[in-house]
């Protein structure tokens, strides 16, 4: 979502503020802009689409600043007024001379807008941000004191924000402050940063402080303060940056989406790693803080996700109700906020989320805790907001991701849950140890099998080709593979906007069947040996009468496979149980191809962000 860095140092403050917007341009965001505090002025340069066209307008204008010496920078996602110029950030008080950038949203703007109007503040924007500028400069106008101003402000403002203030006035600070948004403080030796999101400044300082809610910094080139709503001074410690700066390349891939898909064997076994090492011995998830007799008594969980976490809490549900008979119940976190839930002390309640700072699940998970449900979360992000409401986390270990379509953390998520479910089964005791042993002998061998669908990939090249011209898609499995079918159909959607849907195999006949001819492609994940082949292929049969183009993804070696279907995907051998973790991944390169094949945008698809921070 929207982006924020602010840079006071030595560098050159233009080029450091737009590398480090840079860094945040994988959030998803639709206009730019940068003050900057130069010779006693504050300069703004705003455009629409993408970064580039900032750096070209900067360019353009060089001759425009001397030497800035500070400066604050900001991607947009827009929630308040469309994607504009005038909505576009950083905005101004009504004079110009205080500047601010914002990630969140003002629930309360209208009511204070009106009240600024009529104390005279001119309005230029239909953004909910402008009216804290106008807010701060009316408190500034009494003080003369930018950290007062602010400090008194934010105490007026409902919602959620993470905010970076600087005022011509004061040539040397840069204000920020948070509220039910993220924002750290990167610390250099001469120069400081504020920033919404650790790739920001991670090529310059791997030293930080992430600030806590109702918190303000000041900072300076050579120094950092920062205190409570009162003005109190709060000494906090200095973090080590869990990511390198590397993680930002492509590495030799053309997009990000591409090296994550083939990150993917390496990232399981990273997960892997100190968990599960040998089949004889329990798997150690000493991250789960609930005791063995608390957790041999649970009898119901509840996981809570949005999107593609949301599908890997749907194979959750499906394996820790297999493999520990515990009984689960999956909701989208958007809902489950809206509804008289029947979680209790005695639930234990998973969130899941890459980024940690997905607003509905934050606000679903707060709401758990209210009702003193014990909180676990499986995170990509073990430094994000989600994570700080934990009791116990599973830190994934997907590195960052960068590309908006979640794909390596996905199966990072899928292989937590794995371990959570065996770990689970071997405090209640509810497998036998020759299942447990084959289940974790396979769960070592999968990054392997993703390695031989990795190492070619021209069958599922051909089949994008061959289906690219197609606008609607229908993918279809059932059981422990229904979450893959529908996470298959969300990649096509999101990155290559062709309309993708996912179905129980057997609701195919109860409605969604009316759709199928020869327009309508049908992809049929079908593992053989499994409960569910047979009535997935018969399935398939019933789309072919209908006139349907098929795909299977499958591991089957039955030739009459080919007469049935216009494309087989093979996967390598895998047992039911645990192929959502190989399934995937020919449904992601899938849409990766046909989507770079239409000439998408495939790392930055249209509307959508990275981490979605609103509800
Ligand atoms: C899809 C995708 C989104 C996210 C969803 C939740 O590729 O990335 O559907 O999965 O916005 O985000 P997190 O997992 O960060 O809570």
């Amino acid at each position: 979502m929207c982006g924020i860095i602010g840079y006071a140092g030595y560098r050159d403050v233009v080029s450091t503020i737009l590398q480090g917007l840079t860094n945040l341009e994988y959030r998803g965001y639709d206009s730019a802009g940068i003050a900057l505090q130069d010779n006693g002025e504050i300069k703004i340069y705003k455009t629409l689409g993408k970064l580039v066209n900032l750096k070209n307008e900067l360019e353009k204008k060089k001759t425009e600043f001397e030497h800035p010496t500070m400066g604050i920078g900001h991607i947009r996602w827009a929630t308040h007024g469309s994607p504009s110029l005038v909505n576009a950030h950083p905005h101004t008080c009504t004079c110009g001379k205080l500047v601010v950038v914002h990630n969140g949203i003002i629930e309360n703007y209208k009511e204070l807008r009106e009240e600024l109007i009529n104390k005279g503040c001119k309005f230029r924007s239909q953004t909910d941000t402008e009216t804290i500028a106008h807010l701060i400069a009316e408190e500034y106008s009494k003080t003369k004191d930018l950290e007062a101003a602010v400090r008194n402000s934010v105490k007026k403002l409902q919602g959620a924000y993470a905010i970076c203030v600087m005022h011509k006035n004061a040539p040397d600070i840069i204000v920020g402050a948070r509220k039910h948004a993220p924002m750290l403080i990167g610390i250099g030796e001469g120069e400081n940063f504020i920033a919404s999101d650790t790739p920001a400044i991670i090529e310059y300082t791997k030293k930080a402080v992430y600030l806590d809610d109702n918190q303000i910094a000041v900072v300076t080139k050579n120094n950092v303060k920062i205190t409570d709503t009162n003005g109190n001074e709060i000494k906090k410690k200095i973090e080590i940056l869990p990511w390198e700066s590397m993680s930002l390349s492509k590495m030799g891939y053309k997009h990000f989406m591409l090296k994550e898909i083939n990150e993917q064997p390496d990232v399981i076994r990273n997960n892997l790693s100190g968990k599960l090492f040998d089949i004889d011995a329990p798997v150690n998830l000493k991250e789960v803080k609930l005791d063995k007799a608390a957790l041999k008594k649970l009898n119901k969980i509840e996981i809570i996700a949005c999107g593609t976490s949301l599908h890997a809490a749907m194979v959750g549900k499906y394996i820790i109700e297999d493999f520990a008979g515990i009984s689960v119940e999956v909701e989208a976190s958007s809902e489950y906020i809206y509804r008289k839930t029947t979680t209790d002390a005695s639930t234990l309640v998973v969130g899941v989320s890459q980024s940690g700072e997905t607003a509905d699940t934050i606000t679903a998970i707060k709401q758990a805790k209210k009702k003193g449900a014990k909180i676990l979360i499986i995170t990509n992000r073990p430094d994000s907001n989600m994570a700080r409401l934990a009791d116990s986390l599973i830190p994934v270990n997907a590195g960052i991701e960068v590309s908006v379509a979640a794909t390596k953390s996905y199966t990072a998520q899928l292989i937590s849950f794995y371990l959570l479910a065996i770990h689970l089964a071997e405090v209640k005791e509810s497998l036998d140890k020759s299942t447990l042993r084959n289940l974790k002998h396979e769960l070592i061998q999968l990054p392997y099998k993703i390695e031989e669908i990795l190492s070619d990939t021209t069958k599922i090249q051909e089949c994008a080709k061959n289906f690219s011209s197609y606008k609607n898609f229908i993918y279809i499995a059932r059981g422990v593979n229904l979450p893959t079918a529908l996470e298959g159909a969300l990649k096509l959607k999101e990155i290559s906007y062709i309309n993708a849907t996912g179905y129980a195999a057997g609701e195919l006949k109860h409605g969604p069947i009316a759709m199928l001819d020869e327009t309508m492609p049908v992809l049929s994940v079908m593992i053989p040996g499994g409960i569910t082949y047979e009535k997935v292929l018969s399935n398939s049969e019933e789309a072919k009468a209908r006139n349907a183009k098929l795909i299977a993804l499958t591991s089957s070696t039955d030739k009459a496979l080919y007469n049935l279907f216009d494309a087989v995907l093979k996967i390598p051998k895998v047992s039911e149980i645990l192929s959502p973790v190989i399934t995937c991944v020919p449904l992601q390169l899938l849409a990766y191809y046909i989507a770079e094949f239409l000439g998408k945008d495939v790392d930055q698809p249209r509307n959508l962000a990275k981490s979605v921070t609103v509800e």
